[in-house]
């Protein structure tokens, strides 16, 4: 019998890419769908026909026991959050609340569906499975680098903040039920699917425009950042062999490849034949209240255990995001002339 899976944030970058793997190694797969309209739904299907919905909000606690009892699942992914970190400065207790709280009570939902008491230390044979979308976040001003699964935290944002309480709560649960809880402790992915308002997508769409004659200039905030950016497509697949293990267990995933913003930047123009000093300029107002300078990660446990290594390198990373880009804008460039004309 097929295994089956219910993803949160399934309308999100990874949600759509885990959704298409699992489906690909054979599970039945269910998205969690927040809102009464929402106008992600139908692009996730896109990609991903065979992908179930069933309705839900990190907010609501009634909904996520309705949502687990529903779909009885063998997993549970735990992708959705506010992910865009300067939003947490703003709208601290919203970003809290679903990235914090959210997570509380998705495993409140799983322990309840469980039959598990509050005083329960061992949990049943065929219990669900948990994985919570940790973030390198949680490191922030890093005590140490690369960054591994002992690292201390030292979160530099609101939304670093409650990522470590999910992070904490996860094991927590692990602790006290004995349930098959993990951590994963991701560090930045990217791909064509990437939110626009995040560097790497941002540079890439931005690249695009400006060879094609739609935009002159690239404002950006700190440049001398320094992250370690794999691609997504391979990122889903740790998060899918951490709940196969016999044991669960908290995982650092990222490249172990440090690459500041400016040489993102330098990349994507440099391969449209393009050079980025002509066209970027530097807008304090993008620089955050306190900005984590580097990340980078070792990942030697997911790779001697999981068996997982990143087959995407960077540079390769921003090539496809530019010529995803050059295509997309492209196409939609077209159809507007087209619609002009008809008018
Ligand atoms: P994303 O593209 O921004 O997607 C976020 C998802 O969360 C969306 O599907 C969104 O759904 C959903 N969501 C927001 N608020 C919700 C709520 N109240 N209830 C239920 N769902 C809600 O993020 P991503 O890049 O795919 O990242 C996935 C997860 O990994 C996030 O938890 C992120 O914090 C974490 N993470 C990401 C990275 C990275 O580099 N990408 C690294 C480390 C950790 P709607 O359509 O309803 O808005
Ligand atoms: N977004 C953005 N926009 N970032 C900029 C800009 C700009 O114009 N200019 C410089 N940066 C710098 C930021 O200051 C940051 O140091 C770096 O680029 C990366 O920013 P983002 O792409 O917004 O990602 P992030 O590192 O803050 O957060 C992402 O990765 C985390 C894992 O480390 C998100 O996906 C989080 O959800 C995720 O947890």
């Amino acid at each position: 019998m097929s295994k089956r899976a219910l993803v949160t944030g399934v309308t999100g970058q990874d949600g759509s890419y885990l959704a298409e793997h699992l489906l690909g190694q054979g599970y039945q797969v269910w998205g969690l769908i927040r809102g009464q309209a929402n106008p992600r739904k139908s692009r996730v299907s896109r990609l991903a026909s065979e992908l179930d919905f069933v309705d839900g909000d990190l907010m609501d606690q009634a909904s996520l026991v309705a949502a687990v009892d529903s779909v009885q699942p063998d997993e549970v992914y735990n992708l959705g959050a506010i992910s865009f970190v300067p939003l947490s400065w703003p709208q601290a207790e919203l970003v809290t609340e679903v990235n914090g709280m959210g997570v509380l009570r998705m495993l409140e939902a799983i322990r309840m569906v469980s039959g598990l008491s509050t005083s329960r230390t061992a949990a049943p044979d065929g219990q669900i499975r948990f994985y919570q979308a940790s973030s390198s976040e949680m490191f922030g001003k890093a005590a140490e680098t690369p960054q591994r699964e002992t690292t201390l935290f030292h979160p530099r944002s609101p939304y670093g903040a409650a990522k470590a309480y999910g992070h904490y709560i996860t094991r927590n649960y692990r602790e006290s039920f004995g349930m098959y809880a993990v951590s994963g402790m991701l560090f930045n992915h990217e791909s064509p699917r990437r939110g626009q308002e995040f560097v790497t997508r941002k540079i890439s769409l931005a690249v695009a425009r400006i060879k094609l004659g739609l935009q002159q200039e690239l404002a950006l905030g700190n440049l001398d950042a320094v992250r370690d950016w794999g691609y997504a497509g391979d990122y889903v697949r740790a998060m899918h062999l951490m709940l196969q293990q016999e044991e669960s267990d908290d995982y650092v995933i990222g490249t172990g490849q440090m690459h500041s913003v400016r040489d993102a930047v330098a990349i994507a123009f440099d391969h449209v034949g393009l050079d980025w000093r002509d066209h970027v300029v530097v807008a304090p107002e993008l620089v955050r209240p306190a900005e984590v300078e580097v990340l980078c990660a070792d990942s030697a446990r997911a790779q001697v255990r999981l068996g997982w290594k990143p087959e995407v390198e960077f540079p390769e990373l921003m090539h496809m995001m530019v010529d995803a880009d050059l295509e997309q804008v492209a196409r939609e460039t077209r159809m507007g002339e087209l619609l002009a004309g008809t008018w």
